[in-house]
């Protein structure tokens, strides 16, 4: 038997996926958004805080800190608004208070896709009520699509498609976070 003809099913099955993003050109886009976020915040005067928005951002961010030679700190919130097996929006909900450490600090909002604006709009919004001295955010991806609600992003990695994407932290159902790359998915209902 071919070992091909065998597959494992504890292990996923690549057939599924199309690679959208290689790692190669996602570390090649970090690098670069590293170096923007050093040179607008570098000359700045006040403390430095990253809001990764979890779950989705863990290894975009992680990858970013690691290019960033600034002194900063991290203070994650948690945000869910795709439960389960959805791929449209469910309205985003933060599931964490906002960091107190905000208050008087530059803060950039790192996401791992900007979709319908959900997500960034309402924690711009929340995070300026703490009174940062400014606020940025930067995703990984831009998504092409009618926002339904109107939000401001100063760094984008890659403008995509309207289509639902898996890997490199971004999940359908909990699932694919940890693939190294950015794919779509095969056979998945809109719902
Ligand atoms: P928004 O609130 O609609 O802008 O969506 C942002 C959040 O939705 C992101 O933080 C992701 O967690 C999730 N999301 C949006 N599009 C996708 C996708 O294509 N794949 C996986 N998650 C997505
Ligand atoms: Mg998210």
């Amino acid at each position: 038997m071919s070992h091909d003809a065998k597959k494992n099913p504890n292990m996923i099955d690549q057939d599924d996926i199309t690679v959208l993003i290689d790692e190669a050109r996602i570390a090649a886009r970090v690098e670069e958004l590293a170096n923007r976020i050093e040179s607008d915040l570098g000359p700045l005067e006040g403390e430095i805080t990253l809001v990764p928005i979890m779950t989705g951002s863990m290894l975009f961010v992680s990858d970013l800190i690691r290019r960033l030679k600034l002194p900063l700190r991290i203070a994650p919130v948690t945000v869910q608004s795709y439960p389960g097996t959805a791929t449209t929006s469910r309205g985003a909900h933060l599931q964490t208070p906002i960091p107190e450490v905000l208050r008087d600090s530059h803060v950039v909002l790192v996401d791992d896709i900007l979709d319908s604006g959900g997500t960034l709009s309402m924690l711009r919004r929340l995070v300026e009520a703490v009174e940062p001295r400014s606020i940025r955010a930067c995703v990984l991806l831009d998504k092409q699509v009618e926002r339904s609600h109107e939000v401001g992003c100063e760094y984008a990695g890659f403008e995509i498609a309207d289509e639902f994407v898996v890997g490199y932290g971004l999940d359908h159902d909990g699932l694919y976070r940890n693939l190294p790359f950015i794919g779509t998915l095969q056979g998945l209902d809109d719902d």
